[in-house]
């Protein structure tokens, strides 16, 4: 049996996120109506989230990617970020858009929001497929959300668990057993 042929409860359907990114997508076009955008993905979750999402967008952008670490293997935040791949160029004076698979405990994202900004963009905000605020250790807000979640892990559509599970086209719900 293979991690994809294991039964999985979907929470959010492949339907439900192509809908949802075209709405987001709707959003961003406005707000940043006539500027150019340097879209960060946040590697490896946020990228299934981001292709999709640029495809959408009506704007001149660039794109860069960033990974930090700070989950093992396991399914809880160590809190013990670290930034593993850079971007590539400078965004001094950019509009930057940080596209992110999940804000859980938010201690990831408070990391890369401060590392982001110490470098001067123009502009910052967060852009996450899935928020679960439930989890929350201190107070960083995303600016555009897809999907308010509950507590529960999850896998798919960018998301995994040991690795596995990114290439699912929905959000599931890891069960307990699999952990
Ligand atoms: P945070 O630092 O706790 O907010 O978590 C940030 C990262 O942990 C996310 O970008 C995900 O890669 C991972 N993560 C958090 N919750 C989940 C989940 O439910 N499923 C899969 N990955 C998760
Ligand atoms: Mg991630």
């Amino acid at each position: 049996m293979t991690a994809v042929d294991r039964p999985i409860k979907i929470l959010i359907s492949e339907d439900e996120i192509a809908k949802r990114v075209e709405e987001l997508a709707g959003i961003i076009n406005s707000d940043y109506l006539g500027k150019s955008v340097k879209v960060i993905c946040v590697l490896s979750g946020g990228v299934i989230f981001m292709s999709d999402l640029i495809k959408c967008l009506d704007l001149d952008i660039k794109i860069d990617f960033i990974s930090v670490s700070s989950y093992g293997s396991d399914t809880k935040s160590s809190g013990n970020v670290k930034i593993t791949r850079d971007i590539r160029d400078p965004i001094e004076g950019e509009h930057v858009l940080l596209v992110e698979d999940i804000v859980d405990s938010g201690l990831s994202l408070y990391y890369l929001k401060n590392y982001l900004l110490s470098q001067n963009p123009e502009s910052f905000k967060v852009c996450t497929l899935l928020d679960k605020p439930q989890r929350r250790e201190n107070d960083v807000a995303p600016d555009y959300i897809g999907f308010t979640i509950p507590n529960e892990f999850v896998i798919g559509y960018g998301l995994d668990y040991n690795q596995y599970y990114r290439n699912l086209p929905y959000v599931g719900i890891l069960p307990e057993e699999l952990i």
